[in-house]
């Protein structure tokens, strides 16, 4: 089976909508000019999605939220629902990154009614799972990554797997400039693979892509996406220039 390659970009807490405006027009210029099999999204902030949804209308780029609240409407200041992503033209959204994990201090069965709540409607959910630097030296990293996996996607029905994307970002290797090597992010990739092909079957398993994210940069990503389970990129800083992030989607198989 093959599997779809996705380059993502993670703007995080960046960019006002002026600069969203103008960082799309520049990176859908540039993409024009290059010819790929990757689906390519970025995640802008909350507050700039319309524009970047309006931005991207036409050319290859899709837009992404970067997180989401499990119900769809009702008193819960300060959130946005699945229904209000969808009415915007959202495609994509993050879920369960280890910023939302490990600043707003959102757990594994959190991250579950949101990956259920996005797919009882039409987006398509990248969950994202990954060690800290104090548990991959502990030897616990296959540890985390499966209770990650098996509680953040439990009860999902199997007829909804091929909906899924996985991130897998070693937190000790965002923002830091310190990227796994591709062999050593690989190993977690399968090992994660074989997580899914136990909880959905191996044909379903096969289908799922599963990115690769922290410190992804032009000069590493075509070695990354170049093994075996890796099928794509979820880029931060890189992301936040558009001839750095084109110089990735250039770079995908
Ligand atoms: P960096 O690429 O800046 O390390 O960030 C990775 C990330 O967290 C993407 O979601």
């Amino acid at each position: 089976m093959t599997r779809r390659t996705i380059v993502a970009g993670n703007w995080k807490l960046n960019k006002t909508i002026a600069e969203t405006r103008r960082l799309i027009q520049l990176f859908r210029n540039r993409l024009a000019g290059i010819d790929t099999r990757a689906t390519v999204l970025v995640c802008p902030p909350t507050v700039a999605i319309e524009t970047a949804v309006d931005a991207a209308k036409g050319s290859a780029v899709g837009i992404g939220a970067q997180n989401v609240f499990w119900e769809p409407g009702g008193a819960f200041t300060g959130e946005v629902s699945v229904p209000m992503l969808e009415a915007a033209g959202v495609e994509f959204v993050l879920i369960g990154h280890s910023e939302r994990r490990s600043i707003f201090g959102e757990t594994d069965a959190e991250v579950n009614r949101k990956l259920k709540a996005v797919l009882g409607g039409d987006l398509t959910p990248i969950v994202c799972v990954g060690e800290s630097l104090e548990e991959r030296e502990a030897g616990r990293t296959e540890e985390v990554v499966r209770r990650q996996v098996e509680t953040g996607l439990s009860e999902v029905a199997p007829d909804h797997a091929h909906r899924l994307v996985l991130a897998y970002e070693p937190v000790w290797a965002i923002g830091t400039g310190r990227t796994a090597t591709p062999e050593m992010a690989n190993e977690v990739h399968r090992l994660i693979r074989g997580r899914l092909v136990d909880m959905f079957g191996g044909r379903s398993a096969d289908g799922i892509s599963i990115l690769y994210g922290g410190s992804v940069k032009a000069e590493n990503a075509a070695s990354l996406m170049a093994e075996t389970d890796i099928d794509g990129v979820l880029v931060g800083g890189a992301s936040l220039d558009a001839e750095s992030f084109t110089e990735i989607v250039r770079s995908a198989p």
